[in-house]
């Protein structure tokens, strides 16, 4: 069964890609995609280093490809992201001196870097992560402000203008706040605060992205049900962003040999962590993975190189007892 079709009535279903997975349109994993899922993100390719690697030199070669197929296949497209701590190029944060930038000029390079790539995808893409990962409890700014060099500068001023620079560019779509860890009860309340001054403010914020990285054991399923019921109060919309599970061990190499108890913990975690968001799903308008298969993860190069079976489909595209789980649980062993 098609996975988008067994949640149609509860959220869209969706997926990371890389662009490589798509360059082939009746290739395998195309395939795979425009059966399974209704909605699109790009892993990289409309990251800031992507876009505009250097000052006022955009490059939309790649992205153009990730939007232009969900177009074409009726996939609701997810922009991801505009302003982050990670894979912004260092020309952003400085002057022509080599100093760190006035606030002035960070602004202005933020609107027109936000413009013109909200601007080239409006009506194409249906929500934005403006700003992501903003919060970090352990920099011990107020309010769990993350210390980056956004904040150094423009302190929590420069997730305001991001919105509202969002906004003006492309007033339809939904503008998200996105984040990883937000089922950890101080950065949850951090993160919940945060979007309670920004709306207060009538910053135009939308929804609030849970990226869910989660691990075989923690967090448990509890947590996820009070992470998205913590938000209720805001009046707006929730999804689930980079959902995925690690699980390895350390001397396997291929999901037929990885252990049968692991894959059918991982199947049965999966099918809880699902009841939890169908649950919620006046909530939650998107789960999204982080990719389709294990060999298309980040977590098979990060922390480190080693085999790891976080998502559906194994490293062949085959369906996991994770995919029976969500699909057709009476299938599972
Ligand atoms: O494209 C180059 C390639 O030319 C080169 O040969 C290769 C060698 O290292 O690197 C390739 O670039 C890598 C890129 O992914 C594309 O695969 C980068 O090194 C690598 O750092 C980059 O990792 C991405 C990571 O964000 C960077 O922070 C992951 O793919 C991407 O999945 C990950 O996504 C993040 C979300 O944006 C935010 N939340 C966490 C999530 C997982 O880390």
């Amino acid at each position: 069964p098609s996975l988008k079709d067994v949640f149609a009535d509860d959220f869209k279903l969706g997926t990371a890609i890389l662009v490589n997975e798509i360059e082939e349109q009746s290739g395998p994993d195309a395939q795979l995609i425009k059966k399974h899922f209704n909605s699109l993100t790009a892993g990289n390719e409309l990251k800031w280093d992507a876009t505009e690697p250097q000052e006022g030199q955009f490059n939309f070669t790649r992205s153009d490809k990730i939007v232009d197929f969900a177009v074409e296949n009726g996939i609701a497209m997810r922009g991801h992201t505009l302003i982050w701590h990670s894979q912004t190029p260092n020309w952003v944060f400085y002057d022509e001196n080599g100093n760190l930038a006035s606030k002035e000029l960070l602004f202005a390079r933020m609107k027109r870097h936000i413009e013109t790539v909200v601007g080239r995808y409006k009506g194409k893409i249906y929500a934005w992560d403006v700003v992501n990962e903003v919060l970090e409890p352990g920099d011990n700014q107020p309010g769990g402000l993350r210390n980056s060099l956004w904040y150094k500068i423009a302190g929590e001023e420069f997730i305001e203008k991001a919105f509202e620079y969002a906004h003006e560019a492309d007033p339809d779509a939904k503008l998200f706040i996105n984040d990883y860890n937000t089922n950890i009860p101080d950065k949850r309340q951090d993160l919940h605060d945060l979007i309670k001054r920004l709306k207060d403010k009538g910053i135009p914020v939308d929804g609030v992205g849970h990226q869910t990285h989660i691990g075989i054991e923690n967090p448990q399923v509890q947590e996820l049900d009070d992470m998205i019921q913590a938000f209720t109060d805001l009046n707006i919309e929730q999804q689930i962003t980079e959902l995925d599970m690690s699980v390895y061990t350390n001397d396997n190499d291929a999901y037929e040999t990885f252990p049968l108890d692991l894959q059918i913990k991982q199947a049965k975690r999966y099918k809880e962590i699902f009841d939890v968001f169908r649950k919620h799903a006046d909530q939650l308008t998107a789960v999204i993975f982080w990719g389709k298969d294990d060999l298309n993860t980040w977590l098979r190069t990060f922390p480190v190189d080693r085999n790891n079976w976080p998502l559906l489909f194994d490293e062949r595209l085959q369906a996991k007892y994770a995919y029976w789980a969500l699909a057709d649980p009476s299938k599972l062993p």
